[in-house]
């Protein structure tokens, strides 16, 4: 198998292919308005052709700054949140050895600022003192709290630490082309910038320098990632049919379960390599289509680590869940259980068979069980874990996610439901501006 393959035979028991195919009509109808940028949303669709919109000279531009940052830093720390983080995070998990950061060599890519956590922090400035290192500081509005701490702490170390001129020459920011107080900084303290599209919103950005850079300082190859993309680009695209569309079936299949009053997703793998991959696909898909009291729950386990916590739940629990199993076909590493005379542990059995093999038999007596348990599977699988690969998986991720959020006709493209805490935080912090709010709050939390 050569291609990405949407699996519908263990969900058909629980809504039928002509369920499934009864969205045919109204996702062509999502998949023109994509392509012709007609509907919710439209003014955030610079995603959908930037595979094949980016430039020699922007990739250019991307592999020399992360060469230079390589040759000057044991770390680069990427500062971001959100769609800020999340892409190139999942993207160097999963390609990565499992083990890099005991690595003496090669330049280890931390992140910070995806969390207001005081220990994390302090930790990693005091780990610093010791290392040289680059900051990547990425924020599109250029105003979120959690980066904008993270970027303070570290922009005072660093400039403690080599000096203000040597530290602003560490310095990357992406964040936009005219506004925001990191746009002005970045302006004031002469950093070099790159631009995150006005039409592409955070969760969509992993194939600009916002994915794009970290992956490339993490050492992987951002070309192949944007070959396979690419190619999922013109998969998905609005003139391939909807039977051989795996975007529109994944679409079809996922919103078929929901009207069947399946309203949590979980995302399932069974490598801990892809953990991050579900995570930016939780973002993606949670903050695309959790809106207007309606979407699907998107949740995640990592299997069959998870099989010994959640896998009980999901057995028996409320019926009110599917599993999209997502796999890789190729183990990049060979595996065999050795022979043991003693065979204490009884496993002789499967002696001189490899890990892979067991995994994926683990996968299919799960399904079946699950399916028995009343839980419908969709499955989508991947040849190997490879920058083509994964470059080909998110696009695909994104199509879809587009395509469904369409579907139950929001906006997949704001998060309007984010403000809501950012503003309570600022009223208890004493923000000038919230002071009403904050008495107001206090009083209802009784502080
Ligand atoms: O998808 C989104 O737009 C959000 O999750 C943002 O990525 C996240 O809130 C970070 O925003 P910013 O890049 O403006 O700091």
């Amino acid at each position: 198998m050569s291609k990405l393959e949407v699996k519908l035979n263990n969900m058909l028991q629980f809504a039928s292919e002509q369920e499934v195919m009864s969205y045919r009509e109204k996702i062509n109808l999502c998949q023109k308005q994509i392509e012709e940028k007609s509907g919710k949303g439209n003014d955030f669709l610079g995603w959908v052709n930037l595979p094949a919109e980016i430039t020699e000279e922007q990739l250019k531009s991307v592999e020399k700054v992360a060469a230079e940052l390589r040759g000057k830093s044991e770390i680069v720390v990427v500062v971001g949140i959100g769609g800020s983080y999340l892409g190139a995070k999942a993207v160097i998990e999963a390609l990565g050895n499992s083990f890099s950061m005991l690595n003496d060599t090669g330049t280890k890519v931390l992140f910070a600022g995806n969390s207001i956590c005081e220990d994390y922090h302090a930790e990693l400035l005091k780990m610093l003192d010791k290392h040289s290192y680059s900051i990547v500081v990425i924020s599109k509005s250029g105003t979120t709290t959690e980066p904008a701490i993270a970027f303070r702490l570290l922009k005072q170390h660093l400039e403690s630490k080599v000096g203000k001129s040597e530290a602003a020459s560490r310095i990357v920011a992406i964040t936009d082309q005219s506004k925001g107080a990191l746009r002005k900084l970045a302006d004031t303290e002469g950093y070099r910038t790159f631009i995150i599209p006005d039409d592409v919103g955070g969760r969509y950005s992993v194939l600009t320098p916002v994915g794009l850079l970290p992956i490339a300082i993490a050492g992987f190859d951002i070309r192949k990632m944007v070959e396979g993309a690419r190619k999922a680009m013109s998969d998905t695209a609005a003139n391939v049919p909807f039977e051989q569309n795996p975007a529109c079936q994944y679409a079809a299949a996922r919103n078929a379960l929901y009207a069947k009053g399946k309203k949590v997703e979980i995302m399932v793998n069974y490598t801990p390599k892809l953990h991050y991959v579900t995570e930016w696909w939780k973002q993606l898909y949670g903050e695309s289509e959790g809106k207007e009291n309606k979407g699907i729950f998107p949740a995640g386990v990592d299997f069959t680590t998870d099989l010994h916590s959640m896998g009980q739940y999901i057995q028996e629990g409320e019926r009110f869940i599917f599993e999209t199993v997502l796999s890789v076909s190729n183990s990049s590493h060979k595996l065999t259980i050795p022979e043991d005379p003693e065979n204490l542990d009884q496993l002789n059995y499967i002696a001189g068979k490899r890990l892979s093999e067991v995994n994926h038999m683990a996968k299919l007596g799960t399904i079946v069980a699950h399916n028995d348990g009343g839980v419908p599977n969709i499955q989508i699988s991947i040849p190997e874990l490879s920058e083509y690969w994964i470059g080909y998986l998110l696009y695909f991720f994104e199509r879809a996610c587009a395509i469904s959020g369409y579907t139950i006709d929001v906006n997949p493209f704001d998060q309007p439901g984010v403000e809501a805490y950012k503003k309570n935080m600022f009223a208890l912090l004493g923000k000038p501006g919230f002071e009403e709010q904050g008495a107001e709050l206090r009083k209802r939390l009784g502080i």
